[in-house]
């Protein structure tokens, strides 16, 4: 097992998931906005140390993803949060793309920047501790079935191809995350023709630029009705049709998947990744790597208020071992 597959296989190791705590100042902002929280740097250090340092987080995550102002960032006594969890055994990783801008001439569709410059952050990164790294494109499904068009895939998942390059040139295990967006009125169906062709371009062009597939993630959407949708799909539906389309399309030889939540539930995020661990043995390690489904009850009970630490820090375990147990599909509400 080479250097990166090994990192990988950490990463993905059972029962563990990881912790997507990469929201861009911009998108921290708008969720503490959201709660009347104060918006400064000092806040959202305050709120990803209180996530960080969250009693037996360990036991729940292997990788923890920062954002460039995070992985700067120290404990109240001055560590390096990424220190901090590496002395606790989670490996640090990192956000390297510079987000969504719109696609010129493609109304409603984006390509994700960031390819400037990233052989220099990536060197960078790798001295701070990082050992994995994320890149996201985003993929909308519209209502009159034309988007996503090929244009705008074969632009984002090229930047993709490149990044992960550049990310194991540098030692770092790529996450390749091509978000089909939960957002819209679309089908089922839909949403698993789209992920298909995507992921049937991103692993042709991943071979394409000689990208090592023992040494990649793919994170992904689950196959979901839209959101606005009123026939939404239920969870063995949820998991036949995601694990049906990976099983199409992802070569066995990648090191594993992992979910983003995609603005689901954390209820429902939990219980649709519960269906795709009682599914049975599949050729990858399959887990999660979700934000907002293990986030968004924790931020609402800290509400910016030191007070409000220890209470928060217990619902945010519990979501956490919620999904560890849903990723081996054991999850039961009594384990709430
Ligand atoms: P969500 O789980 O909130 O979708 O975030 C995961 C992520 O990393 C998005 O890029």
């Amino acid at each position: 097992m080479n250097s990166l597959s090994s990192i990988a296989s950490q990463l993905l190791s059972d029962p563990k998931g990881l912790l997507a705590a990469d929201e861009s100042t911009k998108s921290a902002n708008k969720r503490f906005a959201a709660l009347n929280i104060e918006q400064s740097e000092e806040m959202r250090r305050l709120y990803r140390q209180m996530l960080f340092t969250t009693p037996n987080v360990a036991q729940y995550i292997s990788g923890v993803i920062f954002y460039d102002e995070t992985i700067r960032q120290t404990t109240d006594d001055g560590k390096p949060f990424a220190d901090y969890l590496q002395e606790q055994g989670i490996i640090p990783g990192i956000k390297v793309d510079g987000g969504l801008v719109d696609l010129p001439n493609f109304p409603g569709e984006t390509v994700t920047e960031g390819l400037d410059g990233l052989a220099e952050r990536l060197t960078e990164y790798y001295k701070m501790g990082a050992r994995f790294t994320k890149w996201r494109a985003a993929f909308v499904i519209d209502e009159a079935g034309k988007l996503p068009t090929s244009t705008a895939i074969h632009a984002n998942l090229h930047a993709m191809a490149r990044y992960a390059s550049l990310a194991q040139a540098a030692g770092m295990v790529p996450i390749v995350e091509p978000e089909v967006l939960y957002d819209g009125t679309h089908s089922q169906k839909a949403c698993q023709d789209t992920l298909s062709v995507v992921l049937r371009v991103l692993f042709e062009l991943l071979t394409a630029y000689k990208v090592d597939l023992s040494g990649v993630i793919l994170k992904s959407s689950m196959v979901l009705a839209g959101k606005d949708n009123p026939q939404q799909s239920d969870p063995h539906a949820v998991a036949n049709a995601t694990l049906g389309v990976f099983n199409e399309r992802v070569p066995k030889d990648i090191a594993g998947i992992v979910f983003l939540s995609g603005g689901q539930s954390p209820d429902m995020a939990t219980a649709n990744l519960n269906a795709i661990g009682s599914a049975g043995k599949q050729p990858w390690p399959i887990t999660f790597s979700f934000s907002r489904a293990v986030q968004d009850p924790v931020m609402a009970k800290w509400d910016g208020k030191s007070q409000n630490v220890a209470e928060a820090q217990k619902i945010f375990a519990q979501l956490l071992a919620n999904n560890s147990f849903a990723r081996d599909g054991k999850f039961t509400s009594e384990k709430k």
